[in-house]
């Protein structure tokens, strides 16, 4: 371990990740440049546009704002633990896909984490509810109907079998 650096670690995505991270890195950037997870997007770096989400300890959190080393010692879920193990999607992708919930798809990531925290805890919802809790999550192409309907479809349809948390 050099001066700045510090070891830490966690669990990404089911793995056991040991790693060094400088102090000042952010999590956002250790999952796509330390562990290759590029799912994670980046975009504003400053916590307002919420490409960055993952889950934390089971919290949706903008990775872009959490630092690596507060990591240590959590359980990390990026987009990537989503898809099945033949690569197909998982059913709240499939929502989003059916549902024309992405164009350019750079905010996609962070409203499909977002969406995965929020069914995770919630059933029933009505679509003023989910418009406030994506309402951290900048789209600057659908115009946000077709993600609302996405989410819409999978409260009503998604079987919430094995949560991770
Ligand atoms: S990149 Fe993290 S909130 Fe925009
Ligand atoms: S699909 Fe392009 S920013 Fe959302």
């Amino acid at each position: 371990m050099s001066a700045t650096n510090l070891t830490i670690e966690l669990r990404v995505n089911g793995r056991e990740v040991r790693a060094e991270v400088e102090a000042r890195t952010n999590l956002a950037d250790f999952l796509r440049d330390q562990l290759a997870l590029k799912g994670t997007h980046v975009g504003c770096e400053q916590g307002a546009c919420g490409a960055c989400t993952v889950l934390l300890d089971g919290r949706a959190v903008r990775s872009c704002l959490v630092l690596a080393v507060q990591a240590d010692g959590s359980e990390v879920l990026t987009i990537e633990s989503l898809a099945g193990p033949n690569g197909n999607l998982h059913p709240l992708q499939e929502q989003f896909h059916k549902h024309f919930g992405l164009q350019c798809g750079f905010c996609t990531p962070g409203f499909v984490m977002t969406t995965f925290w929020l069914l995770s805890r919630f059933k029933d919802l009505t679509e003023r509810e989910i418009r406030e809790a994506i309402s951290g999550n900048i789209c600057r192409c659908t115009g946000y109907d077709g993600i609302v309907d996405a989410i819409l479809e999978a409260d009503r349809t998604w079987q919430r079998d094995n949560l991770p948390f």
